[in-house]
């Protein structure tokens, strides 16, 4: 009896000891790989979308997620390289691109950029918080909120290498691109076994995406004569062709997404409307971050709070700089500002995406400048169906 009491105790220690030994190894391995999502693996995430659709305050919310590494639009090293081309005959090299960096080998970027090489080469590169924290650089702790301006001052100068070494700590890579036009161009990477990708369809009201390209012509230039297919002719896109193309691509992918996906596709795709994500950011926030499998931190929180109510740094290019309710002014801005004239010409080029994604169309000059008229159609009385079990009531 004594004997078997012992045994009893001791196997009681032993479990005791082995439970203690195995919450240390698992802490460790938490504090080596501090955001591992654990046996799940990686998840990919690429946010598609267009200029001027307010995708760099999206790439924000994730780019300050402590679980996340992300790069904001890659691909323009493509396009840069490559200008005499058509978007067309880049989305191959585009899609490899986006496929090394989801795996986190950056040696793709040997065939856009010297040898010699820092990771401030990278286009946009201190808007990314793991590009401005370990292992890159001190000036962040991950579940730090990243300042643009001081990163760059501080972290350009670090190994290019870095920039690969970072990626591999991380359980999310999320990349924002502008440079696809076909979802069907994705389809290899959505059937990878390697990848976990899903895919975030961020579109804009076209008539406000027109009123905030008016504001950046130049900078559009080059990207205008790749979309138009000019031979690298730069080209101010005054008849809205661009335009067209754009609305075109957007109702190819959420077409192809929504009624004629194939298996894998149909849980992988989401559609947002910025305007949706100005109106209540964090009921749409939560979304993005439920579909990505990301949770949302008190810090993640109070950082969307302010940002989204004029406190702290906002995001400079943005409509959030200010509070919710300007941002949501903001969006309305071309209602005062563009002609009527313009108005029905864009209408006219984009009139397929807008009926599609909730858009209404104006028909006279009163209707346009009538603020009491809400011409976003309500989401939920859209009926967005990206994946009918997630769907809000
Ligand atoms: C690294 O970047 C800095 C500027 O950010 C530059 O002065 C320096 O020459 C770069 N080094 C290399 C090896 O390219
Ligand atoms: C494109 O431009 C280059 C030089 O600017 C020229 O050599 C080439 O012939 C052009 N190609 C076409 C198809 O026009
Ligand atoms: C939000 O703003 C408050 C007040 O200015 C500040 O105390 C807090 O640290 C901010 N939160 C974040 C995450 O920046
Ligand atoms: C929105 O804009 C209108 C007209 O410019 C202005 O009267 C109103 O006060 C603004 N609303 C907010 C919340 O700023």
């Amino acid at each position: 009896m004594a004997r078997i009491r012992m045994n009893c105790s001791m196997t009681a220690a032993f479990l005791i000891i082995q439970t203690i030994f195995l919450l240390l190894l698992y802490s460790k391995q938490n504090a080596v790989l501090p955001n591992a999502e654990g046996k799940e693996g990686k998840v990919h995430i690429l946010i598609l979308s267009s200029w001027r659709s307010g995708s760099s305050f999206v790439g924000q919310l994730f780019s300050q997620h402590p679980d996340v590494f992300y790069l904001m639009e890659p691909a323009w090293h493509v396009w840069v390289s490559m200008f005499q081309n058509s978007a067309r005959v880049l989305h191959m090299a585009v899609r490899d691109l986006i496929r090394s960096v989801f795996h986190c080998d950056m040696s793709v970027f040997d065939a856009y950029m010297q040898k010699e090489r820092n990771v401030s080469h990278l286009f946009q590169w201190a808007v990314s918080r793991a590009l401005c924290s370990s292992p890159v650089c001190d000036l962040y702790e991950h579940d730090g909120i990243s300042n643009e301006m001081a990163c760059k001052t501080l972290c350009g100068k670090q190994p290019f290498a870095k920039v690969e070494e970072a990626c591999n700590t991380y359980s999310h890579v999320v990349v924002k691109e502008v440079r696809l036009f076909d979802v069907q161009v994705l389809y290899p990477l959505l059937t990878d076994p390697s990848l976990n990708l899903k895919i975030i369809h961020l579109v804009r009201d076209p008539r406000a995406v027109v009123k905030s390209r008016e504001q950046s012509v130049k900078a559009l230039a080059r990207d205008n004569g790749i979309v138009l297919n000019t031979n690298g002719t730069k080209v101010d896109d005054g008849k809205y062709e661009v335009m067209r193309e754009i609305c075109r691509s957007h109702v190819q992918i959420y077409e192809t997404a929504s009624f004629k996906a194939p298996t894998f596709l149909k849980e992988r795709y989401m559609l947002v409307r910025y305007e949706d994500v100005v109106r209540n950011p964090l009921i749409e926030i939560k979304e993005m971050y439920k579909f990505a499998k990301l949770k949302l931190t008190s810090k993640l929180q109070s950082w969307i709070y302010n940002i989204t109510h004029g406190r702290g740094p906002g995001h400079k290019k943005e409509a959030f700089r200010t509070t919710s309710r300007d941002a949501v002014n903001v969006s309305q801005a071309w209602r005062t500002s563009l002609t009527f004239q313009k108005v029905k010409k864009i209408q006219d080029v984009c009139k397929g995406a807008m009926g599609m994604l909730g858009y209404q169309l104006v028909d006279t000059e009163a209707e346009q400048k009538d603020l009491s008229h809400d011409v976003v159609l309500p989401r939920r009385q859209y009926h967005f169906s990206w994946s009918s079990s997630e769907e809000p009531n």
